[in-house]
């Protein structure tokens, strides 16, 4: 047996003076005081806080992206995760056109199976709407896939509105949650072709060529697609604008149901004036072009609050790491040749803790990263809890740590950082993953219990 002694646990009752015995697999015992008997491991958690393992339910790793192959692979990814306290992540397996969902679910194990620290489960992205596809659905959700998403953005992905529509009633009967990426592509397209005619080839071009009302414009009318569908549940992915919420709050004010919503460390952090950032290479800005792009400090903040009051579900990453040398440097002189995306795998819990730690408290940073994750995408109460019966995906987190964050230290497998410097207050000090300990202080143990995890809504 391990007993995490002398915590803090963060259970779905409350916060209590408790320590964690894990059983194999399984959390076994919730209690004051648990005595060690002979054989059992003892893991020093005084001055912690004991978390049901985070999950990070957007990732793209090891992903054809369209453009180039992200940098992370699973095995650097879900190591990284580990490192930082993240136990479980929810990949976006791909089928490109042309490609079955369930060749492309296949082609997702063979890339994650055995090689993963922390536990993984695929969404599964649908780039084309077809009688094949609309059958496979099913397949997919008895395969353990009841969460998919479509895209309204990127030629080689996106949906129209009627094919949209018809994915939302095609899940309906397994309740099934499609998770949207709502940015307006044709706005995208033209807007950018106006920024390269007006001479605007860096890295500020991507965000001026993706402005709030893109977002906005998409989330309206996904959530309008969703009610004609019956109220049928969607994910409102990485938001990152107060224009997108006020849609949000719109269409629940109307009495909309089952809208999930998520945002990313980089739209509550990070803003819009690093595409401005210089480096002796020319390429600092790059590192921020991810889509949607970094946004205003008043975004940040309404986001910032929309955690407090609620309103938002879940914080994700959307790590889709790229190399700056090598695979954004592409860009150099025509941002629409950047790859998108940005690395945040390793870094979420403290990156959240730190700047928001105060605010939330720790139930409330278990619920986004953790519980709620786990309950929208199907994996309540087996993870997302700190609870007896419940997999023992746990991290024991040193809130008085200090460290910075740097690509020199990082574990995530690319060379740079967007959040390279951040004084970092709290750190992951022991990371299970099914009953193992898969990372130490933020450093990795070299095991790979990372299994898959069907999961079912
Ligand atoms: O820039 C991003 N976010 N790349 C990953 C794909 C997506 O849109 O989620
Ligand atoms: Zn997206
Ligand atoms: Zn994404």
């Amino acid at each position: 047996m391990i007993i995490v002694k002398g915590g803090c646990a963060v259970t779905p009752e409350g916060t209590i003076q408790a320590d964690v015995a894990v059983e194999g697999a399984r959390i076994c015992r919730i209690a004051p005081d648990i005595e060690p008997g002979a054989g059992d491991e003892v893991l020093d958690a005084h001055g912690c806080w004991v978390f049901p393992g985070f999950i990070d339910a957007h990732t793209h790793l090891q992903c054809w992206t369209g453009i180039d192959w992200t940098a992370d692979s699973f095995e650097t990814g879900t190591r990284a995760a580990a490192c930082g306290g993240t136990t479980t992540v929810v990949d976006y397996a791909t089928a490109d056109r042309g490609v079955t969902l369930p060749d492309a679910l296949a082609e997702w194990h063979r890339r994650a199976d055995g090689t993963c620290t922390a536990n993984y489960g695929f969404h599964m992205a649908i780039s084309e709407w077809n009688e094949r596809n609309a059958h496979d659905l099913d397949v997919m959700v008895e395969a353990g896939v009841c969460s998919f998403k479509t895209y309204l953005a990127y030629d080689h992905l996106r949906l129209d509105d009627a094919e949209t529509l018809e994915v939302l009633e095609a899940m309906a009967p397994h309740a099934s949650v499609l998770c949207v990426h709502c940015e307006n592509g044709t706005l995208v397209n033209a807007l950018q072709r106006r920024m390269l005619e007006r001479g605007i080839t860096g890295p500020e071009g991507h965000a001026l060529s993706r402005p709030a009302d893109v977002e906005a414009e998409a989330i309206g009318r996904v959530l309008h697609l969703a009610h004609l569908a019956g109220d049928a549940p969607v994910n409102i992915v990485h938001l990152s604008t107060e224009l997108g919420l006020e849609e949000i709050r719109a269409a629940r004010g109307r009495g909309q149901r089952n809208i999930y919503v998520e945002t990313c460390p980089q739209y509550l952090l990070l803003d819009e004036s690093r595409y401005r950032e210089a480096s002796d290479d020319g390429l600092a800005g790059a590192k921020y072009v991810m889509s949607p792009p970094l946004r205003t400090p008043r975004d940040a903040a309404a986001l910032r609050a929309a955690l407090l009051t609620g309103e938002i579900d879940t914080i994700a990453t959307d790590h889709c790491s790229f190399n700056l040398h090598g695979q954004k440097d592409r860009g150099r002189d025509d941002f629409t040749r950047i790859p998108n995306g940005g690395a945040g795998i390793e870094h979420r819990p403290a990156l959240i803790a730190t700047a928001l730690g105060d605010e939330l408290g720790p139930e409330c940073l278990a619920r986004l990263m953790s519980e709620n994750p786990a309950r929208v995408f199907g994996m309540w109460p087996r993870k997302g809890a700190l609870a007896e019966g419940a997999d023992a995906d746990i991290c024991v987190w040193d809130p008085s740590v200090s460290w910075t964050i740097s690509a020199a230290t990082q574990h995530q497998a690319v060379d740079h950082t967007p959040y390279e410097g951040f004084a970092c207050r709290g750190r992951a000090r022991f990371t299970l993953v099914n009953g193992v300990v898969a990372a130490r202080d933020g450093e990795p143990t070299g095991e790979m219990p990372g299994t898959y995890v069907p999961r079912s809504r």
